[in-house]
């Protein structure tokens, strides 16, 4: 465990969260128990967020019980029954975790449509979450679409949990919007305290042995750093004043380094925390901390953001262009 001085450098804030450092580990099922939480906080976390409670899960659940159209007050019955269970037990989640870690806990909610979930995010807030986390996402397949239907939903759902909630409200976001700092935008004009760049979807694969779909690979790799960066110093650069946490493909304390260059205020950590276990935190600020050492930096803030898209002098570097250049010279 880090302890003293050596923690003193690593402070920061997001999203008016006081945090001890910048490594937040990132909802999945790494955070659904309280003693892993705990290490997470010994080993130097400066925030986790729960699992998410999700929308989908819920429904399935009801699903498997009765369908419907077999019987609607049943079916109605139950989907309240399995919806209360469910948010008992994620209740718990948060008071548990709360009471044995005195970092920030951010609670975590999937969701893609806007009615009880405002109610549920309430409940969150009054279990004692420090701030909630919003995983807005629906696959949209319809040809009949209009790009004004994904900036409706997001709003939408941003602007009815904002109502009911004090604390503050994160969105985390997928990476396939054609004009992500456009929402990014809107969303920090709708009261959006800070974003996450990105969620990581469930991939498909297909075995052509079997010839069935399968998952793919389930953890991130490091290339995926890429966009990562690209985005969020493209972000941090055009929407100032929306904290950013990045996330997807940080795998070592350089790429932590790299994402604080970019403009990010912290890190969400997933894949590298279930391939490693929880003493990659610790590895990861104790190099960081001799880089810093190194470079004479005392604080985080003596060297995030300077390679935010605002702060380069060709901001083009950041985009499409450069692909080309470099490969028009091969
Ligand atoms: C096994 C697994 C479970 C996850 N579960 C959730 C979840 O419940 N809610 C959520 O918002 N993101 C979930 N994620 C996404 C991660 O929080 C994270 O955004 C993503 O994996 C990218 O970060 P990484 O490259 O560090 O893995 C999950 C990811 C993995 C690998």
């Amino acid at each position: 465990m880090l302890i003293g001085t050596n923690m003193i450098k690593f402070k920061t804030n997001f999203a008016g969260l006081e945090l001890k450092t910048p490594l937040i580990i990132g909802s999945s099922g790494l955070t659904k128990n309280v003693q892993k939480n705990r290490e997470f906080e010994q080993a130097g976390a400066g925030a986790i967020v729960l699992k998410s409670l999700f929308e989908e899960q819920i429904q399935m659940y009801c699903g498997t019980f009765i369908h419907p159209s077999d019987s609607p007050e049943a079916a109605d019955y139950i989907e309240n029954y399995v919806k209360a269970q469910q948010i008992d037990e994620y209740i718990t989640l948060i008071k548990e975790t709360k009471a044995a870690c005195s970092i920030p806990v951010i609670a975590s909610l999937n969701c893609y449509k806007t009615d009880v979930w405002a109610e549920y995010a309430r409940l969150m807030e009054e279990a004692g979450a420090d701030a909630l986390e919003l995983n807005i996402y629906y696959l949209f397949t319809e040809l009949n679409f209009s790009y004004d239907t994904v900036i409706r939903l997001y709003s939408t759902v941003l602007q009815k949990v904002k109502k009911q909630l004090s604390i503050p409200v994160i969105v985390k976001i997928g990476k396939y919007f054609s004009n992500i700092p456009a929402l990014a935008h809107i969303l920090k004009n709708q009261g959006a305290d800070g974003i996450v760049l990105f969620n990581r979807f469930y991939q498909t694969d297909i075995d052509i042995h079997t010839e069935q779909i399968v998952s793919g690979q389930i953890f991130s790799n490091r290339s995926e750093i890429s966009d990562t960066l690209r985005w969020t110093a493209l972000v941090s650069g055009k929407v100032p004043g929306l904290p950013i946490a990045a996330s997807n493909g940080i795998h070592d304390w350089e790429d932590v380094v790299k994402c604080l260059m970019a403009g990010a205020t912290v890190v969400q950590l997933c894949s590298a925390v279930y391939m490693y276990g929880a003493e990659i935190i610790t590895k990861m600020l104790d190099s960081m901390g001799d880089w810093m050492n190194q470079k004479k930096y005392r604080t985080i803030s003596d060297f995030a953001d300077k390679l935010s898209s605002s702060n380069v002098a060709d901001h083009s570097l950041y985009e499409r262009s450069q692909f080309m250049k470099y490969y028009s010279n091969r």
